[in-house]
Formats: structure tokens, sequence, C-alpha cells
């Protein structure tokens, strides 16, 4: 299974990843993530990443583009991955393509969570996430389920920032909806119903 997601920030597809790779033991490579372990390990790129993680925009393409292919050259990869939050930009998209050509691996599928705005604002405003490992949950949960790891709210999780990263995905990812259509793999999923009803079509969708 490889498989690249999309969707609005906050429209589930981190909590969708975590069900996948619950059940199918894949690599789940979550470009947010990986910069926010970054960030707090206080490298040179996470301190260069995080004035635009704080503003809602995204960050520099090279940046993100050299963790990816760090990432996928692990082990863990090799038997298949979930992308989560890349590629955000059709340059992205593009350069994925030609990585994985010479790799000699195909994409499966992009698949889109679609969730309307107003939800996804109601969602990330309550959104809690571990620091340890980066499992999300609604707020209410201050104990990690996954690891047991202290639950927080992520500094783009306050609204101001909520409606950059908003702006910003409509003029800069929304663009790969189509992208990925005209690449005959487009797989969509209403993501605002309960998180197992989605997850089912996430099954349906990608023939599971
Ligand atoms: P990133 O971490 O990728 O954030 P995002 O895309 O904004 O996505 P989120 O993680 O916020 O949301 P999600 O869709 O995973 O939702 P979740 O499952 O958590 O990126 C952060 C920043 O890093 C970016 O702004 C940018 O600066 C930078 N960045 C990252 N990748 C980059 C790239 N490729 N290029 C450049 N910059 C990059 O769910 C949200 C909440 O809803 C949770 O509380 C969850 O419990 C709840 N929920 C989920 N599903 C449901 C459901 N079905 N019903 C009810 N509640 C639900």
């Amino acid at each position: 299974m490889n498989i690249v997601l999309l969707g609005a920030p906050g429209a589930g597809k981190g909590t969708q990843a975590q069900e996948l790779v619950a059940e199918y033991g894949v690599a789940h490579i979550s470009t947010g993530d990986l910069l926010r372990s970054a960030v707090k390990a206080g490298t040179k790129l996470g301190v260069e990443a995080q004035k635009y993680m704080s503003a809602g925009q995204l960050v520099p393409d090279q940046l993100v583009i050299d963790l990816v292919k760090e990432r996928m050259a692990q082990p863990d990869a090799q038997k298949g991955f979930i992308l989560d939050g890349f590629p955000r930009n059709t340059a992205q998209a593009e350069t994925l393509d030609a990585e994985l050509d010479a790799m000699g691996v195909k994409l499966d599928a992009a698949l889109l969570v679609d969730v309307p705005f107003d939800v996804i604002v109601k969602r990330l405003s309550s959104r809690r996430t571990c620091r340890n490992c980066g499992y999300t949950a609604p707020a209410g949960v201050d104990v990690c389920p996954n690891c047991g790891g202290e639950m927080y709210q992520r500094d783009d999780d306050k609204p101001e920032t909520i409606q950059h990263r908003l702006d910003t995905y409509q003029q800069q990812t929304e663009p790969l909806i189509s992208y990925y259509k005209d690449h005959g793999i487009l797989v969509t999923v209403d993501g605002n119903r309960p998180v197992a009803d989605v997850y089912a079509d996430v099954k349906k969708g990608l023939g599971l």
C-alpha cells in the first residue's frame, strides 16, 4: 500500500492514518510530525521551520522534500507507506512523482478526506496532540491512549492561525485534487462522519 492522504488541516488525515497503520503496519510518514520533532529537538531545520508553521504557512519545499526523502529511505517504508501532509503543492507532487519513478515505486491512490471548513474549525480548536508520539484526540483526553504521554494544544491550533492554514490550503494544496484526478488515482471519502464510518469508506475506497 503506497498512498498519499489529501485534505484540509483537521480533516482527519492523521486519524485515518493511525487506523491504517494499526491494521496494516505500513509506515506513517507525516511531514507535520517530522517537522514538529525537528522543532522540539531544536535542529537548524526545526528553528527555520517553526517561523512558517506558527504563521500557518508552508515550510519551504526543499526543507520538506529532504526530510521526506530521508524518511522514505528507512527500512519500514519499503513495505508500504502513507504520506500524510505531503505533497502540499504542485511542485512537491511533481518531485514526489520523479522520486517514486526513480525508485520504481507506484502510488496506489491519493485519498481525499473531505470535510466542510466550518466543521474543521471546531475540530482543530478542540484538538489535543500527544507531545511524545503525535497521537491526536479531541479535548478532554489528557493522557495519550497510545503511549501515556502528555496531550497539549498545538500552537497552530489557535483560532487566528487556523484561518491562515485554511487559506494556505485553498490556495496551494487544493489544486492537487485535480492533479491526482487527472492521474486517475483520486479516491474521495466523506470525512464528516464518525471515525469508524470514515475508516470503513477508506478501506472500501482503497479496495482493502
Ligand atoms: P500538519 O501537521 O500536516 O497539519 P495539517 O495538514 O494542517 O493537518 P492536521 O494534522 O492539522 O490535521 P489532520 O487532517 O491530520 O486531522 P486529525 O486527524 O489530527 O502540518 C502542520 C504545519 O507543518 C503546516 O501548517 C506547515 O507549516 C508545515 N508542513 C507540513 N507538511 C508540509 C509540507 N509538505 N510542505 C510545507 N509545509 C508543511 O484530526 C483533527 C481533529 O479532529 C482531532 O482532534 C481528531 O480527533 C478529530 N477527528 C478526526 N476525525 C474525526 C471524525 N471523523 N469525526 C470527529 N472528529 C474527528
